[in-house]
Parts: structure tokens; C-alpha cells; sequence
């Protein structure tokens, strides 16, 4: 099966990878290798930048007892004649998965359907499920569970929309805050209200926050949205949606990273003890490793 959208799991198989999670979390902690990738190959496509995804990918592959190869936009033909289908073909004789960061949310599905081996989305201008893997899997850590209120207060982007399904699935009290004209796909809200139910939407920041527990805040201008950067950093500024210590209080914050500081958020925010993002950014790696062993 491939991994495109968070929904392509149902609530089981989304529960079964969270425990594989926290038990391979465990296990690493304790300085133990697993094995659901023995003698096995994961093979990373990159169209854009990656820290966390990168290295959590290849540590985690390591860490399963599998190997990992880095195939960025100069390491391969694809992007440079050699159409996505021909790329999934190729790649799937020689690796057991394939996990691919590209821009066109097409291009994943493309080479989920030629690929013969399970197809991982990395980041798409559309989605970010493994974000969402991580994302969940900290707020069961903090909570015990999914009894909690997230207020997502930013742009309704890729990040965004794949937390909309993922805590509809769980049943995470979600409310979406963003500005006039950034909203959330009306397609994801509609699959969202199916999965469970869809988040409250507002433009307010502070309204958002009424009554919730977790502040979730992402970059204002995403990877291939930099000739909007000026329109996009207006429009936020001006509604109010930078995350200052005095917006978030006493809640927790949480960001996929990378922090655009003095942007979206600020640099006392995103230090301050409610910060949670190393703890969230630590999670993309058990997160992934729980996600492979299931797919493998
Ligand atoms: N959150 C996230 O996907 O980070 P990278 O862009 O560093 O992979
Ligand atoms: N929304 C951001 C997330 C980066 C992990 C982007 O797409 O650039």
C-alpha cells in the first residue's frame, strides 16, 4: 500500500503505527536496533530542502537495520526528462520503498500507481502525512490520549490540511484559525466532517484559542511560494497571527519546523518552556520507523 494522504490508513492501521512508534521509540532508547528493514531499501526522492524528513528517513532506516540512499534534484533524471512513471518503475526493481518530497501533490500519486513497491509522501504543496504521524503521536505522549484542543492558528497549507484529516481520524478537538483567503481546501474539510468530524473554522487567532490546550503554527510562506513571500507576510501580519509569548500563555506550542522566526512565531515563543517542537521533530523519526515496519 502506499502512504499519500494520513487517510490512506484507516483509525486501526492508524493506531497500529503510533504503537509500533512508541514501542521502536522504546526500544531506541534503550540502544537496540529493530529489524523490520533488514537487508532492506529505502530510496528518497528530494524536489525540495529537508532537514527533519532527510535525516529522520535515513537514521530511521538505519535504525531498523535497512539502508537508506538520498536521491536530490541533481542525483536523478527525474525533473530532467525522465517522466515520474518511468522513476517509479526503475527505482521499484532495486528499493523496497519509496518516500518522495516533491511539489505537484500529482507527481506522488503518479509514482504510487507505476511504483511496485509502497510509495511514502514526503511533503507535497498538498499534504504532509508523515508530519501528521509525528504530530499525533506527541500529542498521545502529552495527553495520554487525544483529549485535547489543538488550535491551529496560521496558513491552511500542506501541514495544516494533513492535520485537519489526521485529527479528525482520532477525534482531536481541532479548530482552524487563518486569514481571509488562506483557508483549508474545501475538499479536505468535507473529507474531514467524513472521517469524523471537520475543524471549527475562524479567522481570529484569539478566538481560536479560547479553551485550547495546544497552539499549532506553521511558516507563513511555504517551500515554492516565494513570489508571494510579500503578499503572504502582509496578509498574516497584518490579521495578527504572529505567535508571541502573549498569544500562546500557558499553552503548549507546536511547529513542524522549520521556524521562519519574527515571522510566523517569535524567537521567545519558540524557545519558551511550552515549546514542544524538539519533541515533535524527535517524533518524525519513531513516527516513520513505526510507519515502515508497517508497510514492510
Ligand atoms: N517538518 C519537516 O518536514 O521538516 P523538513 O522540511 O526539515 O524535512
Ligand atoms: N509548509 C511548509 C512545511 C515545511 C516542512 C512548507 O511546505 O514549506
Amino acid at each position: 500500500m502506499n502512504f499519500l494522504n494520513i487517510d490512506d490508513l484507516t483509525r486501526d492501521e492508524l493506531d497500529d503505527v503510533l504503537t509500533r512508534a512508541s514501542d521502536l521509540k522504546e526500544r531506541t532508547a534503550r540502544g537496540k536496533t529493530a529489524e523490520a528493514m533488514n537487508g532492506k531499501t529505502l530510496g528518497m526522492i528530494f524536489e525540495k530542502p529537508s532537514t527533519r524528513t532527510r535525516v529522520s528517513f535515513e537514521t530511521g532506516a538505519t535504525q531498523l537495520g535497512g539502508h537508506a540512499i538520498f536521491l536530490g534534484p541533481d542525483d536523478i533524471h527525474l525533473g530532467h526528462g525522465e517522466p515520474v512513471r518511468d522513476t517509479a518503475r526503475a527505482l521499484s526493481r532495486y528499493v523496497d520503498v519509496i518516500m518522495a518530497r516533491v511539489f505537484d501533490h500529482a507527481d506522488v500519486v503518479e509514482l504510487g500507481e507505476y511504483a511496485t513497491v509502497p510509495v511514502v509522501n514526503g511533503l507535497t504543496d498538498d499534504a504532509h502525512p508523515c508530519q501528521t504521524l509525528a504530530d499525533l503521536l506527541t500529542i498521545k505522549e502529552r495527553f495520554d490520549g487525544f483529549d485535547a484542543r489543538v488550535a491551529w492558528v496560521g496558513d491552511g497549507n500542506n501541514v495544516c490540511q494533513s492535520f485537519v484529516l489526521g485529527a479528525a481520524m482520532v477525534g482531536l478537538d481541532l479548530v482552524v484559525a487563518t486569514p481571509e483567503g488562506y483557508g483549508v481546501d474545501d475538499a479536505v474539510l468535507d473529507r474531514a466532517a467524513e472521517l469524523g468530524s471537520a475543524p471549527d473554522v475562524v479567522s481570529d487567532p484569539e478566538t481560536a484559542l479560547e479553551g485550547a490546550d495546544v497552539l499549532y503554527t506553521d511558516v507563513w510562506v511555504s517551500m515554492g511560494e516565494e513570489s508571494e513571500r510579500a503578499e503572504k507576510l502582509d496578509a498574516f501580519s497584518t490579521a495578527g497571527f504572529q505567535v508571541t509569548e502573549e498569544l500562546l500563555g500557558d499553552r503548549l506550542l507546536m511547529h513542524c519546523l522549520p521556524a521562519h522566526r519574527s515571522e510566523e512565531v517569535t524567537d521567545s515563543a519558540l524557545e519558551s518552556e511550552n515549546s514542544i517542537v524538539w519533541d515533535q521533530a524527535e517524533n518524525r523519526l519513531h513516527a516513520q520507523k513505526g510507519l515502515l515496519a508497517s508497510l514492510l
